[in-house]
């Protein structure tokens, strides 16, 4: 038996924390099926790690998993039309996010696109930074009442001043009010994610039990409850407004001119609420992690925020200036990629990598195994920040580091995550100390974001001034 979790190299040699061990070559199904559900990175085989394009026929379809940068641009750009969203994400998601603009396709999500791009325009961004910073700085002070040295589940903290974020500048905190219990639902929702993609994978019938399958239903139902009732008040205030349900609510289809179904309204402001917060959660959970096991970078971070900002709170006129600060969050999510995995679905048939794919093939983009790929990166599980030096960055290939993906369904919070990532880690560097307890080595685990399992305890000091 493999231990799940590699853990770090001899200090001296630079840190290596912890990953996951791949088995040697490709799982036969039903191992394939009870690793999946343990921990999906556990079925990327080995050579994965190492070969652009690994193709297999499972017995039931055909799966191929993409790494080669070239290959990835033609996946998710060039001949993006062809590689559509797949059934399995639309069934896993179906409860909660229903067909709203990550799951759907074709004229659906590209109105849906449309509607809310206008809102993630750089320039208009720019206005959302202080209150990312106001958040960072809150949960500071939320620290900084607790005895110097205390342990704080650093992942529980991140998530709500995440979400605390997405609801002031998309929900004109709307959201607020219900913060706790959308935040236990989203976490059930997502802790026994993998039953239901494993179900999904096998094509098991709707009717049949298995675990998680009414946790998971009865935290849909709640949350889409919940979603409905921030609707409601919000119609109650007025629905004109530049924000997010502003948007969604003022929107008319070109071909119909209807508004947004009540239904269809849920499934976006859900999709932003939950995709809006989770993700950067987990980068900022994750760079802190890495800081408290490499804390001269956590000095340089603070040197470097003093520099720019002197006593200022982070702005927007500082973000560019940020760069250490900014290595050090894409570093963290090279190495522990928020979405680690993403996939598609073959329409019709396609040559791949110089093979005749068919029409069903399952696409596999393992965005946890680029990242550490052997033949694009130097020493692929150490933590390095230079690499994202402007320098260094610019000898990287387009989908060699893409953690928010790449192509026309990019991220449509990109630059939201970046400007909020980077405010954020510099805001609660800047005010604390974060400490390795020397133990935990935390297992990265898949469940459509990368959680850390046993959660992310660290010891919390206010840094001197
Ligand atoms: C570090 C933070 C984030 C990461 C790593 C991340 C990652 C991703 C990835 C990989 C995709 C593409 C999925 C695919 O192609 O299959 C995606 C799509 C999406 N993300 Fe993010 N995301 C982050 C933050 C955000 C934020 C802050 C928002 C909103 C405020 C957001 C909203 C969305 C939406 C709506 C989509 C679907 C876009 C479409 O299909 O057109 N994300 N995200």
């Amino acid at each position: 038996m493999v231990a799940a979790v590699r853990s770090a190299m001899p200090e001296a040699a630079g840190l290596y924390p912890p990953t996951v061990v791949p088995p040697e070559q490709p799982l036969p199904f039903a191992r394939f099926i009870l690793q999946f559900i343990k921990n999906p990175l556990l079925t990327i085989a080995r050579p994965v790690y190492d070969e652009g394009l690994l193709v297999r026929d499972n017995g039931r379809r055909i799966v191929a998993y993409v790494t080669s940068p070239t290959l990835l641009e033609q996946v998710l750009l060039k001949d993006a039309e062809t590689f559509h969203k797949s059934p399995i994400e639309k069934r896993i998601f179906r409860n909660t996010l229903g067909d709203g603009i990550l799951t759907s396709q074709g004229a659906s999500w590209k109105w849906q696109r449309r509607t809310a791009a206008p809102l993630f325009r750089v320039s208009d961004l720019n206005a959302l930074v202080p209150m990312m910073t106001a958040e960072g700085e809150a949960q500071a002070r939320r620290w900084a009442a607790t005895p110097a040295g205390s342990m704080h589940a650093i992942d529980a903290d991140m998530t709500e001043t995440t979400f605390r974020v997405i609801s002031s500048t998309m929900f004109g905190g709307k959201a607020d009010e219900d913060t706790r219990e959308i935040l236990a639902a989203s976490d059930a929702a997502l802790e026994s994610v993998s039953w239901d993609i494993a179900a999904a994978i096998m094509r098991l019938p709707d009717w049949l039990w298995y675990p998680g399958k009414h946790t998971r239903r009865n935290a849909g139902r709640t949350l889409r409850a919940l979603t409905a009732k921030m609707l409601t008040r919000r119609r109650e205030t007025g629905i004109e407004g530049p924000d997010l349900m502003g948007r969604l609510l003022q929107a008319r289809d070109p071909e119909t001119d209807a508004p947004m179904s009540d239904s269809q309204l849920v499934d976006n402001l859900l999709t932003f609420l939950g995709a809006g917060h989770e993700t950067t959660a987990k980068a900022l959970t994750w760079s802190l992690y890495l800081l408290a096991r490499a804390p001269e970078w956590q000095d340089k971070i603070a040197a470097e925020v003093q520099a720019v900002c002197g006593d200022a709170p982070i702005g927007a006129e500082h973000l560019d200036r940020l760069e250490v600060t900014r290595a050090v969050f894409k570093e963290a999510m090279r190495l522990y990629p928020p979405a680690p995995m993403m996939n598609r679905l073959l329409a019709e048939p396609t040559m791949l990598g110089g093979r005749q794919m068919p029409a069903g093939t399952f696409i596999v983009i393992p965005v946890y195994a680029i990242h550490r790929h052997r033949r694009l990166w130097q020493d692929p599980d150490r933590f390095d920040p230079t690499r994202f030096t402007k320098e260094n960055e610019a000898r990287h290939a387009r989908t060699q580091f893409m953690p928010f993906g790449f192509g026309p369904r990019t991220c449509i919070g990109m630059s939201f995550a970046m400007m909020e990532g980077v405010a954020i880690l510099g805001t609660v560097v800047r005010r604390a100390r974060f400490e390795w307890d020397g133990k935990h080595l935390p297992e990265p685990l898949s469940r459509i974001t990368l959680r850390p399992k046993g959660g992310m305890p660290l010891k919390v000091s206010p840094r001197a001034a």
